[in-house]
């Protein structure tokens, strides 16, 4: 495998600003791969398992509310660094503080709401990709040649 890979998902609010396509592309432009895609309604179930490690902060049950409101698109993408660069792209985690040209920078304006989660680390992605993706839905693409990206 060329390089790691993080697990992504544009979030409800994502999905209804119609923004899927838009991070889909930044990510391709950058040079990421794609190698797991799915529109899903995540059940409560999942999500608490995903958010496990934040089960004692305030905002637990209303973010795990929030996060099954509505179709979320869950990914996985691949590529050199692509967790830490991942999270550049994303911004901060409060919109408020995040770049213009990052995706909180540009397509949200609060916290609770902030259209996109990416792993914060190679354990937890290899984590959550194993908890969102079985390993039959990740396509490698063989013969998809990146000798123009590395
Ligand atoms: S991180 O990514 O773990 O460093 O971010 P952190 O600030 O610790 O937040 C953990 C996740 O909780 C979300 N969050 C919130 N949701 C709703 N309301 C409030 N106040 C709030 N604060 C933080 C934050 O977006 C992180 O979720 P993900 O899905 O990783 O973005």
């Amino acid at each position: 495998m060329s390089g790691s890979r993080t697990f992504i998902a544009v979030k409800p609010d994502g999905v209804q600003r119609r923004r899927v396509g838009e991070i889909v592309q930044r990510f391709e432009k950058k040079g990421f791969k794609l190698v797991g895609f799915k529109l899903m309604q995540a059940s409560k179930e999942l999500l608490r398992e995903h958010y496990w490690e934040h089960r004692n902060r305030p905002f637990y049950n209303k973010l795990v509310s929030y996060m099954s409101s509505g179709p979320v698109v869950a990914m996985v993408w691949q590529g050199l660094d692509v967790v830490k660069t991942g999270r550049k792209m994303m911004g901060q985690t409060n919109p408020t503080n995040s770049l213009p040209g990052t995706f909180r920078g540009d397509f949200c304006v609060i916290m609770g709401k902030n259209v996109i989660h990416g792993s914060d680390s190679v354990e937890s992605a290899q984590r959550e990709i194993s908890l969102w993706f079985k390993e039959s839905e990740l396509c490698e693409r063989e013969g998809c040649s990146a000798k123009w990206i590395y």
